[in-house]
């Protein structure tokens, strides 16, 4: 399902087949079954119009000064113990981090690194990169997905995924690692490039697809093949982000076999590199066993004949350098206005930003080691937001949750904190906040740290209280599924049963979800084994209780689960309110894209 993102600039969401679900806001939905074709035009109309009152409004809104109150949180004696703990927690779950990170940054090893830059004379994927992208500082999406994975690690799922800037707009770029198995896909590969297309689409990123890829991982061609979130999805995405205007460009720097051939070919326009670049449905080994004729991959689909013949290209660059400077020109091409260039075109004077009082690396001993909740929540909010300024909404109320608006680098934000347990009152605070930053048109920032709640039911007053808090998490879960504003979500303790869900988790699809290295995930939370197990014999219960703990625990890590894509990514505390100022310039820049709301034809190869 896929939604519109912000009402003012909706048009992801109005009518796409691809996502099932339409823009709720869309008062021609209701229309559409009508078959009345001028009604639904004039409903049609009468929303865009509206979309444009209420993005006046909305700028109406930015411009308002705020000085909201100084979060005084400043580390106490008291807090020691408890600081001390986390630090060193943090330093273990860093030295894995820099481990897996090492691993991944080796690619498909030494061989296969010679194998690609020396026999195949290609460049690497960072080098790719560097020439396509502004700079080096670009958002990589999940780069520890793959390892760990019952089929052995695939560094950076064989694929790399993020969010750069070319020319001073983000795009996203899917850039495969031939240096892993020649680039095949396997299935956490077709995942993660799924994923990165749902970001583009949810954030209408421009798409820049680097293809050297041998298609499809053989021996596990089984889990990527005909299922609907595997390998075909991608050229379905491909023609419905075409048919939403969210541009798509391909540069072609090494194999496009079989399947991976739509790629480069569905794409709006498409580079590709002499001698390096192929396309075809079958290699020369097919060619020859079916017909017994010798061929060179260049005669057989090389750039020459895409460019001069097939028409499957567009441009035919000489080498590897020509091509990413090609797709910069193309990107020029895509007549968008950045968000910073029309400030300036109405006047406006950037905001000056103000640092948060204390220190990020603070965060480092402020990231929970276990559900320890005498270091206030409130201390990891003054580190992320501008001077430590933070407006609080209910504070009184349901305090095992805070809530409350701030800036992030200039970028408002309402942010909701787990303090504590969700009690009934905090899910209540927190569907009211959640409604109230919907209403504004305030993206929302969830900082989840969910706590293990047995729901004991010992008594009437107990049965009735979980009742209750169970009416009104509900609630609070539909909240947030409905709430049309960008959501971005850092899990920076436990993720962990329903909590999860009404802290916007990955079902709930927020437009980023990051871990902290220390975050845990999972149903039940690991030492909680005992509200899972059935009443057994003593020693036995005991047995099976230990070994569930021990699995809980290592099913839980962060690292289990971004190597299965369960997120956006793991990133260091220190980090996060830099992630947090790219997320949301990146959604800010959604603004400034659209210039239709409806979905048309894709652009169609001719
Ligand atoms: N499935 C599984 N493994 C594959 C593969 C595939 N489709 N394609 C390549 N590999 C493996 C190779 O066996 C090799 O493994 P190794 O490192 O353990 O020896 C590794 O990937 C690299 O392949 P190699 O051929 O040595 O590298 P290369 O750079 O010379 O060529 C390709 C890369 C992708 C161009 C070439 O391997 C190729 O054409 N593969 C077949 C592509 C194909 O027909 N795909 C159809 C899928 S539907």
């Amino acid at each position: 399902m896929f939604r519109c993102m912000t009402r003012r600039v909706c048009g992801g969401g109005i009518v796409c087949p691809a996502f099932v679900l339409p823009c709720s806001h869309s008062p021609s939905w209701n229309l559409r079954h009508t078959g009345d074709k001028s009604q639904q035009c004039l409903a049609e109309r009468r929303w865009q119009c509206s979309v444009r009152l209420l993005s006046s409004a909305a700028e109406g809104r930015r411009a308002l000064p705020s000085a909201f109150p100084v979060l005084d949180q400043p580390l106490q004696p008291i807090h020691q113990h408890v600081y001390e703990a986390n630090l060193r927690n943090s330093a273990t779950c860093h030295k894995r981090y820099t481990e897996l990170r090492e691993k991944v940054r080796k690619g498909g090893g030494d061989n296969a690194i010679a194998r690609h830059t020396q026999r195949n004379r290609k460049l690497l994927v960072k080098d790719r990169l560097r020439l396509l992208l502004d700079d080096e500082d670009f958002l990589e999406l999940s780069p520890l997905a793959g390892l760990g994975l019952a089929y052995g690690d695939i560094p950076s799922a064989g694929c790399l995924t993020g969010i750069g800037k070319i020319n001073g707009l983000w795009c996203m770029f899917i850039a495969n690692d031939a240096t892993v198995k020649g680039g095949t896909a396997y299935p956490i590969t077709v995942k993660k490039q799924l994923r990165a297309q749902e970001v583009a689409i949810q954030n209408r990123l421009p798409c820049v697809y680097l293809v050297d890829s041998g298609g499809a991982f053989l021996p596990l061609q089984s889990e990527i093949f005909p299922d609907k979130n595997q390998g075909g999805r991608t050229f379905y995405n491909e023609a419905i982000m075409s048919a939403m205007k969210i541009p798509q460009v391909s540069v072609v720097c090494g194999s496009c076999t079989a399947g991976g051939a739509y790629i480069p070919t569905m794409a709006e326009e498409t580079v590709m590199v002499h001698r390096i670049g192929t396309i075809f449905l079958g290699g020369p080994p097919l060619v020859k066993a079916a017909t017994g004729e010798e061929v060179t991959p260049e005669d057989l689909g090389g750039a020459r004949l895409h460019a001069e013949v097939s028409g499957c290209v567009d441009h035919f660059a000489r080498e590897e350098r020509e091509a990413y400077e090609y797709t910069r020109n193309i990107i020029s091409t895509l007549n968008y206005q950045l968000p910073e260039e029309e400030e300036v075109e109405k006047g406006r004077k950037k905001r000056p930003e103000e640092e948060p009082l204390y220190s990020s690396e603070e965060l480092l001993g402020l990231a929970p080691l276990n559900y320890n909740y005498s270091i206030d929540v409130k201390m990891v909010i003054s580190r992320l937001t501008d001077g430590s300024r933070f407006q609080e909404f209910k504070a009184r109320y349901g305090t095992t949750l805070v809530t409350g608006f701030a800036r992030i680098h200039g970028h408002l934000v309402g942010i909701l904190a787990n303090n504590g347990q969700l009690s009934y009152e905090a899910a209540l605070k927190g569907s009211h906040f959640v409604q109230l930053c919907d209403q504004r048109d305030v993206p929302l920032l969830f900082l989840q740290n969910t706590a293990p709640t047995p729901a004991l039911t010992l008594s009437t007053t107990q049965a009735e209280m979980n009742s209750n808090r169970l009416k009104a998490q509900g609630s609070m879960i539909s909240a947030v599924a409905c709430a049309s504003v960008p959501k971005v979500t850092v899990v920076i303790g436990g993720c962990h049963g329903a909590d999860s869900y009404a802290m916007c988790g990955r079902a709930f699809d927020p437009n980023f979800l990051f871990l902290w290295p220390n975050a845990r995930v999972s149903v039940v939370a690991p030492g909680h084994a005992d509200s899972l197990l059935p009443p057994g014999g003593e020693e036995e219960e005991n047995k099976q209780k230990e070994e569930m703990n021990v699995r809980l625990k290592d099913e839980s890590s962060a690292f289990f689960s971004s190597g299965r894509l369960w997120d956006d990514g793991v990133i260091l505390p220190q980090d996060t309110r830099k992630v947090l100022r790219d997320c949301l310039d990146i959604i800010k820049q959604q603004q400034y894209q659209l210039s239709t709301h409806k979905l048309r034809s894709p652009l169609l190869r001719m």
